[in-house]
């Protein structure tokens, strides 16, 4: 079948940060990386994708630990293989430790979004969370960034950092803004099972629950006053610059991931490519997660309202599943103003449009769980 959007994960890290739970090998070989490459290129040759995609997302693991020669080769087989719709958006995640003049070269023809990973821009707290980057390497990533005319860029910041204050979050919202951006994710720091933040927490204070509430609306005042809206509980950017491939998504439509770990959605059902390269590498079976349509159109609908806008009537009829099952939009209508009855201050709802509040976006699975009653 054809999918709307492309999710590639490479599966590679320069060294594993100390919080982060998503699959990826540290320091890989280049036979190692080839390898990769080689089944990726098997599995797009099948792939039989005939519509043209909408939105393509390199993402990671980090996709710029790629040699340019490697990034050049990925380039190829994706164009061979997948035939990309005018005007759509490619985007790849990068990080600043291996972020070049060669490898933006290749990169610049073929993406038209780059995300970097920035995460604080001080080098205390890079050296809490294990990165492998230094504050001088981020702003010359940033600089290089522009001298390649990429505007359509985006960073990804973590907030509730142990020892972070609000003023040195604040600080560092300003110096992304400074940077000339048109997008930002900022993530509350979660501790990972398995990562090793998990394992030396006991020597970490973490920030209070309160206290990341309150950096989550902080976050939201002050970038409002410099031109980015939220648009999904950790999403902000300048008008017309949201990240489509997430927005499509959250909002019910097709993916298709490659590589390890990755997720993929046929309108229907999910499923889940292992997550140890070596077992993709064998082409062991992907973990299925098959429900009743009611139950899945159900989930579709709850992902959805951690978008700012939420859903609109045109949203929801154009979901691959409501053009089967039809359930009406009035439906979904009449059991919103049914959980808004339970908990006023957390959800609008008009004749067209169901959404959260700010207070509502806080209290996300308050409302899921109530919907799900
Ligand atoms: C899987 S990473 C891939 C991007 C890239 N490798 C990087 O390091 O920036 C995507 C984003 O998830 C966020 N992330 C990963 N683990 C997290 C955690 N435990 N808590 C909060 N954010 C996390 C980071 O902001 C990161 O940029
Ligand atoms: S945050 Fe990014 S660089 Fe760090 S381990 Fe995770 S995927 Fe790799």
């Amino acid at each position: 079948m054809d999918y709307e959007n492309i999710y590639i994960h490479i599966p590679f890290c320069k060294r594993k940060c100390a919080y982060c739970g998503f699959y990826s090998e540290a320091d890989p070989s280049p036979a190692r990386i080839e390898a990769f490459l080689d089944k990726l290129e098997g599995k797009l040759a099948v792939l039989g994708q005939s519509t043209p995609v909408n939105t393509l997302f390199l993402g990671g693991g980090t996709p710029s630990l790629l040699s340019p020669q490697q990034l050049q080769r990925l380039q190829t087989m994706v164009e061979k293989y997948l035939p990309l719709a005018a005007g759509a958006e490619v985007s790849i995640e990068c990080n600043p430790e291996n972020f070049g003049p060669e490898r933006l070269e290749v990169i610049r023809p073929f993406a038209n979004r780059i995300s970097i990973g920035v995460q604080a821009f001080s080098d205390s707290f890079l050296t809490a969370l294990g990165r492998a980057s230094s504050r001088k390497q981020i702003e010359q990533a940033l600089h290089l960034a522009k001298e390649f005319n990429f505007n359509n860029l985006s960073i990804d910041l973590i907030y509730g950092i142990p020892g972070q204050t609000r003023k040195s979050w604040l600080a560092n919202l300003e110096l992304a803004v400074k940077s000339d951006i048109k997008h930002i994710s900022c993530y509350s720091l979660t501790v990972e099972e398995g990562s090793e933040l998990d394992n030396r927490i006991e020597n970490f204070t973490p920030v209070e629950n309160d206290e990341t509430a309150e950096m989550w609306l902080q976050t939201g005042d002050f970038l409002s006053k410099k031109g980015f809206s939220r648009y999904e509980v950790s999403n902000y950017s300048c008008p017309g610059a949201e990240c489509r491939h997430n927005v499509n998504i959250w909002h019910g439509q097709t993916y298709l991931g490659l590589g390890p770990a990755a997720s993929s959605f046929d309108g229907a059902n999910r499923w889940t490519e292992p997550a140890s390269l070596n077992d993709w590498l064998a082409d062991k079976e992907p973990e299925r997660d098959i429900i009743e349509p009611e139950y899945r159109l159900i989930e579709i609908f709850i992902i959805g309202l951690r978008t700012v806008e939420g859903w609109t009537r045109d949203y929801w009829e154009k979901i691959p599943l409501q053009q089967t099952m039809n359930v009406e939009w009035q439906t979904m209508v009449q059991k919103a103003l049914k959980v808004k009855k339970l908990y006023p201050d957390l959800l609008e709802v008009t004749p067209g449009s169901i959404h959260l509040t700010q207070q509502g976006l806080l209290f996300w699975n308050t409302i899921a769980e109530a919907w799900l009653e």
